[in-house]
């Protein structure tokens, strides 16, 4: 898989997907502050500082964003995923990745295209499988992408996630193998 690469979104949009670094990070963090205000697909309930957000979101991990095409440095970022181990040493070849897309762009495709990125940048790094461990039982465009995308709900792990007005959701633990990718 080779970055930086053009792509079209539904609507026409030109956009270019990127291998993110950390001179990305202030506009990652814009968009993940407004992912953490919905309060509804990620765990942190308060926008992590900028080391935290480095740890989430950069060490050790494969990073990738999409911005509008032919765009000046510091332009908002329309979407973007990590992509690393899920544990180390004799299970490191099961990958977890988390995406984000801007409400802005949301329905017009980007999702499926940097998950079907994931899935092929991942079996490039050498990885077997991916697996999403806290997906929002309620966040049901999540579940319904993954779905498309191959992944198939192995658990739900009751009450999870702690919501706004206090009450629990639960999450699901999805996974795909990357063998016939
Ligand atoms: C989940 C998310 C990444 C999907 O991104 P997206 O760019 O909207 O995805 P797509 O445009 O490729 O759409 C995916 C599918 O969901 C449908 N969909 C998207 N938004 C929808 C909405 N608001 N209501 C109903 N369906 C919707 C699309 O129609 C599409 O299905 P289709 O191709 O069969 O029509 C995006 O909503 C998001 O960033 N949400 C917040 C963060 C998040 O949930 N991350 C995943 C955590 S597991």
């Amino acid at each position: 898989m080779r970055f930086p690469f053009e792509a079209k979104l539904k609507n026409g949009s030109a956009i270019t997907i990127v291998q993110a670094e950390r001179r990305d990070m202030p506009a990652l963090r814009r968009l993940y502050d407004v992912i953490v205000k919905e309060g509804t697909s990620f765990p942190h309930d308060r926008l992590p500082t900028v080391e935290e957000c480095d740890q989430y979101w950069f060490h050790g991990k494969s990073t990738v964003a999409a911005y509008p095409a032919a765009t000046q440095a510091d332009a908002a970022m329309l979407g973007a995923f990590y992509l690393k181990p899920n544990w180390p040493g004799r299970a490191r070849h099961v990958a977890n990745a988390g995406f984000i897309v801007a409400p802005g762009c949301r329905n017009t495709g980007l999702g499926w295209l940097l998950g079907a990125t994931m899935l092929q940048y991942a079996k490039d790094l050498g990885y077997r499988s991916v697996i999403f461990n806290l997906v929002f039982s309620e966040n049901h465009v999540a579940r319904r992408l993954w779905t498309k995308l191959g992944f198939r709900e192995l658990a739900a792990i009751p009450g999870a996630v702690r919501k706004d007005d206090g009450s629990y959701q639960d999450a699901l633990i999805m996974w795909r193998s990357l063998m016939e990718v």
